[in-house]
């Protein structure tokens, strides 16, 4: 574990959950524990729970759960250390930063400042007499002198160390830059510039920080755009570009763009809410940095075929995290940058304005798969647009894109109606079949939901987890279980039980939050749950009646697991021959 246990319990002390939680989630009491709108899902009535007595939260809806540390983790996109040191400053606590740690976490800082000094180096080089091309370029693209200081742009000089040789004179080295992602190494050993001759477009993140670089090449050749690769602070997966500015905007809306020029253009004809990924598909992560931010999200990609696939795979992940999505589509210009500069910003400002969203997306792409003049193709549309549109939660999105359907398709608006009644009757009896089996499924029902984790024997693992709910409960009665970690069959919940023992003998409090460094945020989840779901009541005898149905179980496996080895040596040595 990284940080002393002692800190971590006081951290825990000074962040009780119900506080903590009660910072972005408002919370009502019913009963000993608090209920709210999971921040991690969307919903309409509460699901999300708080136990202050166990110190910790759960979802009954989307079955998250763990510790303080856990929930920032969640809420803020922070890794474990960080999210120590975010509750640690929320409380006023010092860090006591262990020798790893902190060496990591220097490194890191470093290497920002690294970055911001490269990207300052570019920045001159552009107005370098060498860059006089480069500026060429942007005036050619259009791109006004104040978009380019706003974004910082610049360019890396047409040699091999220019970066590498300015860097070094300010005492960075070269393993620095290169892990900075800046520099590269030869075969035999020498360093040198990673970006040459191309336009620089720094990447900086919400805090300010510039973390890498795209670049891109000024005339056809290939590749378009170098990036940097993954460094230890750059991850493309997490980052947007332009954010850092754009979650300013008060447009109340972010726009989604594929590329950097895109972004940037937005930027400078007004539209001060553009972002763009970082020449990667959307990510859940991507989704839940904008939703920290907006509310509203427009999908600008490009109109070709790869464009439209991103942007219906886009659609759900951004409703997964409960943002609004509109879709705007372009005519006339292949992305937003050359709409831009060939119609201006009035005409984007329409094409915004009359985004649709995506119920209307889809049933237009629909349309467009099917030759409506034909009558067999207009019954094959009639029944997919009604298939389509029966899953509309609303009744009245279900008749408004239905009469739209009916009229599109030249049937009549009853033929329509009753085609996607049929249609929801058929999904929600299909929904309730599939309800009822997964009830029935009592195996099925008892495995835990998280990915990675199976309970190899059933019957053990229900009395593992009845007896870790009750340890928590009552974590006096723990030194009556006369158990060992290993005699669970669940390697994770034993795990646990081993921890809290450890816990208890360090006179730490026996809770969950007190084992959140030990486990993976999907474990921690599980841990929760067992927790939540198994609210018993408390006895030594209950607790001991479980404890004895773990080692039988666990006695008969090694049993089982002792007669299958001493049938198989006999069966060797039959086989050669050494008699019995
Ligand atoms: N991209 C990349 N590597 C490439 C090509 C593209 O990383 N070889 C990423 C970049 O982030 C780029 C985005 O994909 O911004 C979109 O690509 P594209 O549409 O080709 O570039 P634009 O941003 O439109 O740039 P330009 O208008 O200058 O061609
Ligand atoms: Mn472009």
């Amino acid at each position: 574990m990284a940080f002393p246990p002692a800190f971590l319990d006081e951290l825990a002390a000074r962040n009780p959950i119900e506080d903590v939680v009660g910072q972005y989630v408002s919370l009502t009491r019913r009963g000993s524990n608090l209920f709210g709108l999971c921040p991690f899902h969307s919903e309409k009535t509460p699901s999300f729970s708080v136990a202050p007595d166990k110190g910790i939260y759960y979802c009954f809806g989307c079955h998250k759960g763990g510790g303080p540390i856990n929930f920032i983790m969640e809420v803020e996109g922070l890794d474990y250390p960080d999210a120590v040191r975010f509750l640690a400053k929320r409380a006023g606590m010092e860090v006591p930063e262990d020798r790893e740690h902190s060496s990591v976490y220097r490194k890191q800082e470093r290497l920002r400042a690294l970055c911001k000094e490269a990207a300052r180096f570019y920045r001159q080089e552009l107005f370098a007499p060498g860059g006089q091309e480069a500026r060429d370029y942007l005036i050619r693209r259009g791109v006004s002198s104040q978009t380019v200081s706003r974004f910082g742009l610049g360019y890396s000089p047409n040699a091999w160390s220019a970066l590498l040789d300015t860097m070094e004179k300010m005492g960075y080295t070269k393993e620095e830059l290169r892990d900075a992602g800046l520099a590269l190494q030869s075969k035999k050993g020498g360093y040198y510039d990673r970006f040459r001759n191309r336009l620089m477009f720094p990447i900086i993140d919400v805090r300010g920080n510039v973390i890498g670089f795209g670049g891109r090449v000024m005339d056809d050749s290939t590749p378009k755009y170098l990036n940097s690769p993954e460094t230890i602070i750059f991850n493309k997966r997490k980052n947007l570009f332009a954010l850092n500015v754009a979650k300013k905007s008060t447009r109340g809306q972010l726009i989604l763009t594929e590329g950097y020029m895109d972004a940037i253009a937005l930027h400078q004809y007004g539209f001060d809410c553009a972002v763009a990924s970082l020449g990667t598909a959307l990510t859940q992560e991507h989704t839940q940095l904008l939703a920290k931010y907006t509310k509203a999200v427009v999908l600008t990609y490009d109109g070709d075929e790869a464009g439209q696939n991103a942007t219906r795979r886009a659609i759900p992940m951004l409703e997964q995290a409960g943002l609004q999505v509109k879709i705007l589509r372009m005519q006339g210009a292949k992305d937003p940058d050359e709409f831009l500069h060939k119609f201006g910003a009035d005409k984007f400002q329409a094409l915004l304005q009359k985004s649709e969203n995506q119920a209307e997306y889809r049933l237009q792409t629909l349309k467009n798969r099917y030759d409506l003049q034909d009558d067999a193709q207009r019954v094959s549309f009639l029944k997919e647009a009604a298939e389509l549109i029966s899953t509309f939660t609303t009744p009245v999105e279900r008749e408004v894109y239905g009469t739209r359907a009916a009229e599109a398709a030249g049937i009549s608006q009853a033929a329509m109606e009753q085609e996607i009644k049929r249609a929801y009757r058929r999904r929600t009896a299909q929904a309730k079949k599939r309800q009822e089996r997964a009830d029935l499924d009592v195996a099925g029902q008892q495995q835990p939901r998280e990915k990675g984790i199976r309970y190899a024997n059933l019957k053990s693992a229900m009395a593992e987890e009845q007896l870790l709910a009750q340890v928590l409960k009552e974590p006096t009665l723990l030194p009556t279980v006369k158990l060992l970690p290993e005699q669970f069959s669940s390697p994770l919940l034993g795990r646990a039980f081993g921890l809290l023992r450890q816990c208890q003998l360090e006179g730490r409090p026996v809770s969950l939050p007190s084992l959140e460094g030990d486990f993976t945020p999907e474990e921690m989840n599980h841990l929760s749950s067992v927790v939540r779901r198994r609210d018993t009541l408390v006895s030594e005898q209950a607790m001991a009646d479980c404890a004895d149905v773990i080692r039988n179980e666990y006695e008969r496996t090694v049993r089982t697991g002792d007669d299958a080895l001493r049938a198989m040596q006999q069966k060797l040595r039959t086989k050669k021959g050494y008699g019995g």
